[in-house]
């Protein structure tokens, strides 16, 4: 017999959701239909807090970098990593923005295959038991043995029948996901996917050339994102142009990808750009070399307030594209990504 879910109550109104035991407040909230604001989902990024003002919760993970000393002390708590146990009162400001297009489930999922892309990029396809849809761009939790917590990883495909779901994960040094999926996880082992999140999804209804910009392991939303674009007939009179930044020439990928897609060389572009030039005895390089925002503002420069721009990749790529967005005056509602952590 399953424990009964609890009652969580948004403070100053009606609204209430059910939370099961080992759910965390966000994600229950988000399988309600709810818009409780988040972007990351790993406990990093801080979006996702409330006030606790009756009930007692527990932090899954009480070392996470978004929860402060100044959030313990003000009974503040991550929806993300935070489990009820019992019923609850929260504090808290629901914004329909963040309300889930598809209502995120926990499934069952198989691992099918495993493609490498590039020295440390590869590609994860997993088959769920029942279909679950996603949008372009979206993202999931990936549960995986002997790992705590779930890991982020935005799916790369388009949904098709929503049984098959792909990664493409970039192997971090010494990290812990992404070791068991690179060198321990087998064909056919079985684990649990969580999803969709995200809000960095493709808008079909936006009157704009696309701009994708994919940095490292950044590439699986963008090719997401091209893909949906390309099969979508209410975009087939826009442009997409795909840009890729690499440290090096081993990093650079993509481009075969986009060259299967129906719009390739007419309406569907491709541009791969490495950090630094290659040192003596290194491959050489004959393409651009700089960073992704300094590529594209020197490319599209006052153009960019015109079109519909995606980006994913490193922290460090992702503040430094928002700084140059800012500058070159794009509105913020053309501008869509969930930053990784
Ligand atoms: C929205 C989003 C989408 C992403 N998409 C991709 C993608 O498509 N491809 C890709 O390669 N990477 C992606 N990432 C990064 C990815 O989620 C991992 O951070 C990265 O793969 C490193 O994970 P690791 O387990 O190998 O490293 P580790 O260093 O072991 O783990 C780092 C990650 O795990 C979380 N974490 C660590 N310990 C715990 C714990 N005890 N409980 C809960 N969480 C914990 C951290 O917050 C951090 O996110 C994405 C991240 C985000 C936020
Ligand atoms: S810390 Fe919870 S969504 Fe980022």
């Amino acid at each position: 017999m399953t424990a009964p879910d609890h009652l969580i109550r948004i403070a100053g109104g009606d609204v209430c959701f059910p939370c099961a035991p080992d759910d965390t407040m966000l994600r229950a909230a988000q399988r309600a239909g709810l818009g409780f604001p988040y972007e990351c989902n790993v406990g990093s990024c801080g979006n996702c807090k409330f006030e606790l003002v009756k009930g007692e919760v527990q932090m899954a993970w009480e070392q996470a970098p978004g929860w402060t000393d100044k959030d313990r002390a003000r009974n503040r708590y991550l929806g993300c990593q935070s489990r009820a146990l019992g019923d609850c009162t929260v504090k808290l400001l629901t914004n329909p923005r963040y309300a889930p297009l598809h209502i995120p489930q926990r499934m069952s999922a198989v691992l099918t295959g495993r493609r490498r892309i590039t020295h440390d990029i590869s590609e994860f396809s997993f088959s769920l038991e029942q279909p679950q849809a996603f949008e372009p761009g979206q993202y999931a939790l990936v549960y995986l043995p002997g790992v705590m917590g779930g890991r982020a990883y935005s799916m790369s495909n388009i949904v098709g029948d929503g049984l098959g779901w792909e990664f493409q994960v970039r192997r971090t040094p010494q990290g812990q996901g992404s070791q068991v999926l690179f060198d321990s996880l087998k064909i056919g082992e079985r684990i649990e996917i969580d999803g969709p999140y995200g809000m960095a999804w493709l808008r079909r209804d936006a009157p704009r050339d696309i701009l994708c910009l994919a940095g490292g392991s950044g590439l699986a939303p963008m090719i997401s994102i091209a893909r949906g674009a390309m099969a979508e007939p209410v975009l087939a009179q826009r442009k997409l142009h795909f840009l890729y930044g690499g440290r090096m020439p081993a990093d650079v990928c993509g481009e075969d990808m986009l060259r299967a897609l129906p719009g390739w060389g007419d309406r569907l572009t491709y541009q791969a750009a490495i950090s630094a030039a290659p040192l003596e005895g290194e491959p050489a390089w004959p393409g651009t070399v700089g960073y992704l925002h300094d590529v594209a503002q020197q490319r599209f420069g006052a153009g960019l307030a015109q079109m519909e721009i995606y980006f994913a990749g490193p922290p460090v790529m992702a503040q430094a594209l928002q700084r140059m967005l800012l500058a070159e005056k794009v509105p913020f509602a053309q501008v869509h990504f969930d930053q990784f952590y």
